[in-house]
Parts: structure tokens; C-alpha cells; sequence
């Protein structure tokens, strides 16, 4: 009750003195004193309430009914303080105390050969999650997967809260979603889809990272996160990802041991596409992986680094996929060995190679197999559908998302007996049933 107090308090010190380089001084003391205790799972009923209306998990004691992003208030931002945007010009803009130098198991890697630092938006830190998730579990013997594994999957996705910056980018978000909500139903898989941009300075990829977090610790009761870009679609509507294969993992990307490890290369896994076990190594992996993302300065700095690191990465600002082939072949450990990379079905499946065959396919295949026979997942990397410009000729970027759409739409009319008249027509025919 007291901590509990204590992290109002707090909150509402820090939301009343925002702005100010004082204040940001005396948010760096309230941190350092260790008054922002561990997130525990230890209200059941606002667990249940979070879980019942799919809300973020609040502060305990703090009643936010928030309407807006602005009002969002997630434990993380107890952290994320104005001290950045008040560091005065020339200052590092990474917080470089003690506690925050030790506050990530990622820092030390992040940071050798850079200035890199941690700046602690992942707070309140959790170390004990594998322990708190097991408690809730055996209080709630029946939640998630007590039935069969497919209800301890989420499917997640994201798109941004403001409209596309183009007049087709919104159809096709819708497009794309209906087609994700189509296979959860099909497959009796929830789907969260998320449009709020929780961390103002994770930006584009990396929006998904304290997504993923703060969906973990507010699903006990789901074992795997599924998440899945808005690009991508699911072009196999019967395939299923083989979970049991996984037990031994804790993280699932498409990819090629050989390409990262001996390569080095910044495509030998993508990241678009993965599923993530519900546990601390995952916590701890999201902390340390988001390291070179949290800040423009970073991002810049790690690009230069992958850059030099990676055999065939240009220079950029750095983006989650190459942070992470980064962090493995530089300090791979405890992250290797937890990880599987699965190159046996189209997990993602580069677009530009399936598109022009699915008139092939549905002519000498069926769907069933997930591989190259006829694709899982088709993944538009680099359509860019949502914004101003992608990296690659936009009419046939929008021509083959419509057509993918309808390859797998497809698949779900026929149970009504219906199919589109070509895969480039939104027109039906009625079929033989
Ligand atoms: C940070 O880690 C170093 C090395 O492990 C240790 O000496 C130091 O006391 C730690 N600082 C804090 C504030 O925990
Ligand atoms: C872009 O793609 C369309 C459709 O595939 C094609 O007709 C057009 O020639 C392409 N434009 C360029 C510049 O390659």
C-alpha cells in the first residue's frame, strides 16, 4: 500500500512538473531512489478489468480512462521523463547514471565500440516474471492454453494512428487486417490490433517493441505474441505455424543460421514477422534490443555501427531487424541459443518472388503447405503501403497487395461458394456448391 502510494505520488509529481530541466532533476533522484518499485502482478482484479476490456495495464491505485493517446499512462513512462528533450546542447542525450548504466543486460553489448547507453523507457523493470506469471497461472489453471495451444497465441499487429499519407494506404490497412482477423477466426487465434503509438520516440519498426512488452505482462495467460507487420498477409488461410516444434524457444524468426552467423548479413532474418514466448528472457530481450532504437541520436549511432558490423548493411539509421542480426553475431549469447530460425515455410515470404505465381499456384497446388508451393505469408517489404513512398514501383506495389488480398480472399469465400472473378477483380463468381 505504502509502494503503492508512493508510485501515485510520483506519477503525479512527474505529469504536474513535466518540462522542466528542475523537475527532470528531481525525477532523476526519485529514480535513482529506488521509489519506482518492480511492475508486480499482485491485483488480480485489475488484471482481470485490464484483460476484460484488452486495456493497457495501469498504474496500480490509478484509475485512467483515457480517450485520447495523449492521456495514456503506461508504467514505462514513470521513466520516460522529459530529461532528454531538457539536456542542454552538447550534453550526451543518453542519462548515464550508475543505475541506469546497469539497468539492462543489453547495455554493455549495445554500447562496446559506442556511446550508446540505455535510456531506461522499459521501466519499471521486471526480473521475476517467469515466477509471477507461473502464480497467476496456477490461480488461473484454465486461461490460455489449458484447452489446446492455438488460444495461448496473440496475433498482433499495428498500423499508425493518423491516416496514410497517401488516397490508397487506408484501404489496404483495412484489407490487410480483415485478412488477419479471417485467419484468427479461422484458426481460433485472438487478434490485437493496435493503432496507438505508445513510446513517442520508438518510431516506425520499432513502435513494436514496447507494444510487445506491454501486451506480455498484460497477458499472463498468453504463451506466444505473434506479431506480424501490416505489410504482410496471409496467403495460406489453412497453414499452421507447428508451435510444438518450439517448445525448446523462446524466439521464432524466418531466417538462416548460415546467413547470420557466417554471413553477417542484415537480411538473414526478417523481422516483420515472429513469435515471441511470454517469459523474462523475452522482457529482457525486448529491453536490450530496443537500446539502439529509443532516440534519433541512437538510432544514427547504432546505424553507423551495423553498418561497419554487418557485411552488407548500408548506412543508415539503425532499423529492429539489423539491431538484432547485430546483437547476435557480435555478443550472441543468452539470445542464440533461444532462438529458431525457421526457413522450412514462408514465416515471411518476400513478395517480389510469389506474386506474379499465384495463377500457378492455384492452377497445380493447394493451400496446405505453407512453403513455396503456395505461401504462408506474403510480405510487401518496402511498398511502404501506408506511406508517401516506398522503395519499389508503387503500381505494382498496390496492383499485387490487392491481388494477394484476393488469392487469400479467396480461400475464405469458397466456404460460401464464392470466388473472385480474377485475382485483379473485386467482382465474385458463384461457385460449383
Ligand atoms: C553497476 O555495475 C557495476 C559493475 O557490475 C558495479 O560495480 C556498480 O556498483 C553497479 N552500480 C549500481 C548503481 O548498481
Ligand atoms: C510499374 O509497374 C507497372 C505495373 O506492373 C508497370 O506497368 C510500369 O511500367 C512500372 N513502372 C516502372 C517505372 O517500372
Amino acid at each position: 500500500m505504502l509502494i503503492l502510494s508512493l508510485l501515485v505520488a510520483a506519477l503525479f509529481l512527474l505529469k504536474t512538473t513535466f518540462g522542466s530541466a528542475q523537475q527532470a532533476r528531481t525525477h532523476r533522484r526519485l529514480a535513482a531512489s529506488n521509489l519506482l518499485p518492480e511492475w508486480k502482478l499482485q491485483d488480480e482484479e485489475r488484471i482481470m478489468e485490464a484483460r476484460a476490456t484488452e486495456a493497457f495495464p495501469r498504474l496500480q491505485g490509478t484509475k485512467l480512462v483515457t480517450s485520447s493517446i495523449d492521456e495514456l499512462v503506461l508504467p514505462s513512462q514513470l521513466a520516460a521523463t522529459s530529461e532528454e528533450r531538457d539536456a542542454p546542447k552538447g550534453e550526451s542525450s543518453f542519462p548515464r547514471s550508475d543505475k541506469e548504466e546497469n539497468a539492462s543486460h543489453g547495455d554493455a553489448e549495445a554500447a562496446a565500440g559506442s556511446s550508446l547507453l540505455l535510456k531506461p523507457w522499459l521501466l519499471p523493470r521486471i526480473s521475476n516474471w517467469d515466477e509471477q506469471r507461473q502464480i497467476w497461472r496456477e490461480k488461473h489453471p484454465c486461461e490460455g492454453n489449458c484447452n489446446n495451444y492455438k488460444s495461448s497465441i496473440l496475433l498482433v499487429s499495428s498500423s499508425r494512428p493518423s491516416p496514410c499519407d497517401n488516397s490508397h494506404g487506408d484501404h489496404i490497412m483495412l484489407k490487410f487486417m480483415k485478412n488477419k482477423m479471417d485467419y484468427g477466426r479461422l484458426h481460433g487465434i485472438k487478434v490485437f490490433y493496435n493503432m496507438a503509438h505508445l513510446e513517442i520516440d520508438m518510431v516506425d519498426y520499432w513502435s513494436k517493441l514496447p507494444l510487445l512488452r506491454t501486451l506480455m505482462i498484460s497477458h499472463p495467460e498468453v504463451e506466444w505474441l505473434w506479431w506480424m507487420d501490416s505489410d504482410a498477409i496471409f496467403t495460406d488461410m489453412t497453414f499452421e505455424v507447428p508451435i510444438a516444434k518450439y517448445s525448446d524457444y523462446n524466439l521464432v524468426l524466418h531466417g538462416w543460421e548460415q546467413l547470420v552467423y557466417e554471413k553477417k548479413s542484415w537480411i538473414g532474418i526478417n523481422t516483420g514477422i515472429f513469435l515471441l514466448r511470454n517469459c523474462q528472457w523475452s522482457l529482457d530481450l525486448l529491453e536490450s534490443w530496443s537500446v539502439m532504437g529509443a532516440s534519433k541520436e541512437a538510432r544514427e549511432e547504432g546505424g553507423r555501427l551495423v553498418a561497419r558490423a554487418l557485411s552488407d548493411r548500408p548506412l543508415f539509421d539503425v532499423d529492429d531487424q539489423s539491431a538484432l542480426v547485430y546483437k547476435l553475431v557480435t555478443n550472441g549469447e543468452p539470445w542464440k541459443s533461444k532462438i529458431y530460425m525457421e526457413g522450412s515455410y514462408c514465416l515471411h515470404g518476400y513478395w517480389d518472388s510469389i506474386v506474379d505465381k499465384y495463377e500457378e499456384m492455384m492452377q497445380n497446388s493447394r493451400p496446405g503447405y505453407g512453403d513455396e508451393r503456395w505461401p504462408f505469408v506474403t510480405h510487401f517489404v518496402g511498398c511502404k503501403p501506408c506511406a508517401k513512398q516506398g522503395h519499389y514501383n508503387e503500381t505494382r506495389c498496390i496492383q499485387q497487395m490487392n491481388r494477394a488480398f484476393n488469392f487469400a480472399d479467396n480461400q475464405v469465400l469458397q466456404q460460401y461458394g464464392y470466388k473472385h472473378l480474377e485475382l485483379g477483380s473485386v467482382m465474385l463468381e458463384k461457385t460449383n456448391r
